[in-house]
């Protein structure tokens, strides 16, 4: 199978989204002019051209598509070229209604925007492969072809007729009986027992809470559902090209699809990354992102999407100051972006996205920020042959996966309060903020290459993972542990116990007999080895061999343990019953990882210096208000200004450097 490197060929590719159909044909020369003189490299195109190439249905229109691949191909251009299926032409929908999503309610999605599809249709289905055949046949031995961008952003949901006949054969194959599908929905319950396959439905909207368990079943089937129409694209499109990669564009800790499931189909992993500019902590979302792109690819992955500068559907959008744009695409790259894409290229006058930032802003050339953007590219192009395809070492993972998020997302359980993406989001700023490189890992993979495994809070944990952490801290791992893990099966049934045996067995706990959900604003007070103020959630714990190394000091569980310590086999797990401060659930997980042996990247650089490996290479960002000085011991060349360093680096606000250890 293709990948990445396929379309690198050992550089890095720098480019945009490039939507010419929005311009008159005169303007693709000046597009081209200054792509080259950005150091452009790769555009994605098509990705909403499909009422442009398909006007009417069966009649197709190429020309200007071939015109624009020429030139792009005469300017040294390479195309990763969209199938247009994200957003069908509103005759789809006019002739084929039943094209159209419907909601939980049953109204109609219409046309008029984009991503009215639903991915159970099979007239949709039929037309999407259609236009895609007939572009992989004209274009796949194109040379300017580099890979090819299936759909856009996957991420519709529908629950009509079609979609009803879909999930029961979806759940057919799960369940294999009805009495399968009765015990794993726990159906006893509520008089909901199914007694005909054809009385299932997708969850519609109805009176009060649904069944969770087909709910889940629900959030399972629709990634499913879409994967399907991804690998169908991907089939048709690598029949006619097998040497080009395929790839789809994520959104970045997308709910709707279970990305390690979609990762295993893709030849390219892509991510599409927003942080905000205006957010302290968007330095930390952009690392958290991408740091899931690298771990779901397996090695190097691809910058989609990110803005020049604002973005158009936040309340208030902010563009980027001087210098952000270059570093926050130098941290992609220093954790394992071999591409680095904007949306778009040149700003629209017109739709929903006019006020969407490009690397060509209205203004033209003389804006800052296509300065930036050409700099940028000059940077891309001196670091490319230094860092395309090398790895990015990390010796610790934060456990990651849908199926918990699904199940513990859902309504009538103790707190609505818990918000699974903040969590996660919580302790990898904990360890990022530390210099710990993390990788995201699923609970069943292979975690013996860690020295230290986080879980901020994983409710849902089949068998199997269950018996993966337990040999993992058995064989000498150091475990740390968040509250409410371990708590429901594979089909969201509570474990006998209320948390699985084999877990509180690794964790060295009798019991947990309470969960003590906060209110908002509420903390408690905890003390012991370390002093800190907790919020959120708590836990009436029991412990069996575990020590305690803090306890609520107030409130009702006043006197409890709220985090414990445990030796079990040759490795050591720690419990945290309750989500401390930011500071505080920084020291304990820094404290964790010293035990286990671990030390930051480079340690005591000033606070918002990021500091990450990348093969040889050592980059410094700094995400701070002002410039920093760092100490990073040796002899470095700085691939970016190719200045020799030694010992002392000094980073202006938004500065980085990417250095190579020199001989002294
Ligand atoms: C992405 C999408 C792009 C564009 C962009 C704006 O979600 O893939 O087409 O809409 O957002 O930020
Ligand atoms: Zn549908």
């Amino acid at each position: 199978m293709p990948d990445l490197h396929d379309a690198t060929r050992g550089r890095l590719l720098y480019g945009a989204d490039y939507n010419p159909e929005q311009w008159p044909e005169e303007t693709w020369q000046e597009d081209v002019r200054l792509m080259r003189q950005a150091g452009v490299t790769t555009v994605t195109v098509g990705v909403f051209s499909w009422a442009r190439l398909e006007p009417t249905p069966g009649a197709y229109e190429f020309g200007w598509l071939d015109r624009l691949l020429d030139l792009l191909h005469a300017h040294g251009i390479g195309v990763v070229l969209a199938t247009p299926t994200a957003s069908p032409p509103p005759w789809l929908g006019h002739l084929h209604p039943e094209t159209l999503p419907r909601a939980e309610n049953g109204t109609t999605v219409w046309y008029g925007s984009r991503n009215q599809f639903c991915p159970s249709s099979p007239t949709y289905r039929r037309h999407a492969a259609a236009i895609t055949e007939q572009l992989a046949a004209r274009y796949g031995a194109h040379p300017a072809l580099v890979m090819w961008h299936i759909n856009n952003e996957y991420g519709t949901h529908c629950w009509c007729d079609a979609t009803a006949a879909h999930f029961r054969r979806w759940l057919r194959d799960r369940h294999g009986t009805l009495d399968g599908l009765n015990s794993a929905w726990g159906t006893a319950f509520w008089s909901q027992h199914y007694a005909d396959w054809d009385e299932i439905l997708p969850p519609r909207q109805a009176q009060y809470i649904r069944n969770p368990a087909q709910l889940l079943d629900f959030a399972r089937f629709t990634s499913d559902a879409l994967l399907e129409c991804y690998t169908a694209e991907h089939a048709v499109v690598a029949r006619h090209s097998p040497a080009v990669p395929v790839t789809t564009n994520h959104m970045p800790f997308w709910r709707g699809q279970d990305g390690w499931a979609w990762a295993k189909e893709q030849d390219v992993v892509a991510l599409d990354i927003y942080p905000d500019p205006a957010d302290a902590l968007g330095a930390q979302h952009g690392a958290l992102v991408q740091d899931l792109a690298r771990s779901l690819a397996g090695g190097p992955w691809m910058l989609m999407e990110q803005a020049a500068g604002a973005v158009n559907w936040r309340p208030v959008n902010r563009p980027k100051p001087a210098g952000l744009m270059r570093l926050w695409s130098l941290q992609a790259v220093a954790r394992g972006a071999d591409a680095v894409c904007f949306f778009q290229w040149r700003q629209s006058r017109q739709g929903a996205e006019k006020f969407h930032s490009a690397m060509l802003p209205h203004s033209g050339p003389r804006n800052r920020v296509y300065r930036e953007a050409a700099a940028l590219g000059a940077d891309l192009d001196r670091l490319g042959p230094a860092v395309a395809g090398a790895p990015v070492p990390a010796d610790t993972a934060l456990l990651h996966d849908w199926d918990a998020w699904w199940a513990g997302e859902q309504p009538g359980r103790p707190s609505e309060l818990l918000d699974y993406r903040e969590n996660v989001t919580a302790w990898h700023r904990a360890l990022w903020e530390a210099n710990h490189t993390t990788d995201l890992a699923h609970p069943a993979a292979d975690l013996t290459r860690y020295r230290m495994v986080v879980i901020p809070s994983l409710y849902l944990l089949t068998d199997t993972a269950l018996d993966n952490l337990a040999h993992y801290v058995r064989t000498g791992g150091t475990l740390v542990c968040g509250w409410f893990t371990g708590v429901a099966d594979h089909q969201d049934r509570i474990r006998p116990g209320g948390v699985d045996a084999r877990l509180l067995d690794v964790l060295g706990l009798a019991a947990v007999h309470q969960w003590w959900p906060l209110n908002e604003g509420e903390t408690l007070r905890c003390t012991g080895t370390e002093d800190f103020p907790s919020s959120l959630w708590a836990e009436e714990l029991e412990t069996a061999g575990a020590e305690t190394v803090a306890r609520y000091a107030d409130g009702d569980l006043a006197g409890l343990p709220a985090v414990t310590r445990h030796a079990y086999g040759a490795g050591a797990a720690w419990y945290l019953s309750t989500r401390p401060e930011p500071d505080a659930l920084r020291a304990l997980l820094t404290r964790a990882a010293r035990a286990a042996g671990l030390r930051p990247t480079v340690e005591g650089l000033p606070a918002g210096v990021e500091a990450v490996r990348r093969g040889e290479l050592l980059f410094l960002l700094n995400h701070g208000p002002e410039q920093a000085k760092c100490e990073v011991p040796g002899h470095w060349d700085d691939l970016l200004t190719g200045h020799r360093l030694a010992a002392t680096v000094a980073l202006e606000r938004h500065g980085a450097a990417v250095l190579r250890p020199a001989a002294p």
